[in-house]
């Protein structure tokens, strides 16, 4: 059983070069790691890799540059589909990121099968990109939007699950882990509740892939969608994965190059899987950077990763705890590294920016989860999220710093 000591943060740090500067004469520690995620040397080396030697468009060209291309960008495919266990490389889709899987799937599975009076169950805890395009599909359906609650600790309240699933329901839609919050969803349990009512189930992984090992079909959710950039990948690329049978059934989401078999003016017929869902030229060094992130989690013991991360928040949740005036949000008992707080008297705007001027990046605001700001009754708050490259020496720049801030307000 791996445990946090076993893992080598130092050597983890060296791969990820923009670790080491200073911000305003301190160095950086980097806590906003839910927003995004920093890159390893390997991913960076990767994208211009293809740029300098290997750039040309994929799927298209007979030239060498053009199958190297192609050859690098399937290749990343089919590391994604190990990476979550798919079955079928065609079960992988490539898109923009995590929101644009899920405005895929609701506007090619939600549109063709959800009517006026169907309903679509989300929860409290949802990131606005898993709330705005459901809403979008059931005002143009006159559909309806279901919300499961959530309890004071940030956590679902799965009984409600049950209760909101009925034969009207098209979909359950909810996060592997809250963004906002750190709560990490049962969402095993939540595909099993909601497959006795023969509902699909869609989850959004985007905070939860940098942390654990995903493994899609031991879930046995129909679609998961996760972001490129929270995975030490690019920006600009995320995956949607969906179960075969789903996917071939669904109509295409956008039209152009690539998706297409043939195409006469009175006629389209639309290519297989995946091509189906990917037109136009995509993020093809995007592709291949998330390739090479993937290869690099590949060579961690994620089992380590997750020791590791553990013993950061435990850390990082004692030393908040004891600060007076901090109050933190989102104590879910199944929780991943993410800290969510308030000082007493300190707008949370104003804490970030003196943590920034001590070196320390946090984000700050509704975190694109005003839902989960209303649930609480406030507007914002100052988050601090780790990724596996964090130190204990970080978060003690950090209560520093919010000691700081205290000092500075006379809070
Ligand atoms: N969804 C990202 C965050 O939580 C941007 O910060």
């Amino acid at each position: 059983m791996p445990t946090a000591t076993s893992f080598d943060v130092s050597a983890i740090r060296k791969d990820f070069p923009i670790l080491a500067q200073e911000v305003y004469g301190k160095p950086l520690v980097y806590l906003d790691n839910a927003a995004t995620s920093q890159k390893p040397k390997c991913v960076i080396d990767a994208v211009t890799h293809f740029y300098l030697m290997d750039n040309a468009n994929v799927h298209r060209g007979l030239h060498q540059l053009s199958e190297r291309s192609t050859e690098a960008f399937e290749a990343a495919r089919s590391k994604v589909q190990r990476f979550v266990n798919a079955e079928k490389t065609r079960e992988i889709i490539f898109v923009r990121g995590a929101t644009e899987g899920i405005n895929l799937v609701a506007q090619t599975y939600g549109r063709s099968r959800v009517g006026a009076g169907d309903e679509i169950v989300i929860s409290t805890l949802e990131h606005h990109s898993n709330i705005v395009p459901w809403q979008m599909l059931c005002e143009e359906k006159g559909a309806v939007l279901r919300v499961v609650p959530i309890n004071d600790r940030g956590e679902m309240e799965f009984d409600q699950l049950e209760k909101l699933l009925n034969r009207r329901t098209r979909l359950v839609a909810v996060a592997h882990v809250s963004n906002a919050l750190g709560t990490i969803n049962p969402v095993r349990e939540i595909v099993r509740t909601a497959h006795r009512f023969n509902v699909p189930v869609l989850i959004d992984g985007a905070q939860a892939v940098p942390h654990m090992k995903v493994d899609v079909r031991n879930l046995d959710c129909d679609f998961y969608v996760f972001s490129g950039h929270k995975v030490f990948g690019p920006t600009g690329v995320g995956v949607l994965y969906g179960k075969e049978q789903l996917l071939e059934s669904m109509p295409p989401y956008q039209g152009g190059g690539d998706m297409i078999r043939s195409v006469t003016f009175e006629k389209t017929t639309y290519n297989e899987l995946p091509h189906k869902f990917e037109a136009g030229t995509p993020n093809i060094a995007g592709v291949i950077g998330l390739g090479a992130a993937i290869d690099y989690l590949n060579e961690i013991d994620m089992d380590a990763v997750a020791a590791h991360e553990i013993d950061l928040l435990q850390y990082a949740t004692q030393a908040l705890e004891r600060i007076p005036g901090l109050r933190l949000l989102g104590t879910a008992r199944e929780k991943a590294g993410v800290l969510s707080f308030l000082i007493d008297g300190v707008h949370p705007h104003d804490a970030g920016t003196v943590l920034d001027r001590e070196g320390v990046a946090v984000r700050t605001g509704h975190h694109c989860a005003q839902p989960v700001m209303d649930r609480f009754g406030i507007p914002a708050t100052t988050r601090a999220s780790l990724a596996f490259y964090n130190t204990r020496e970080d978060i003690d720049a950090l209560v520093a710093g919010i000691h700081k801030v205290k000092e500075v307000f006379g809070a």
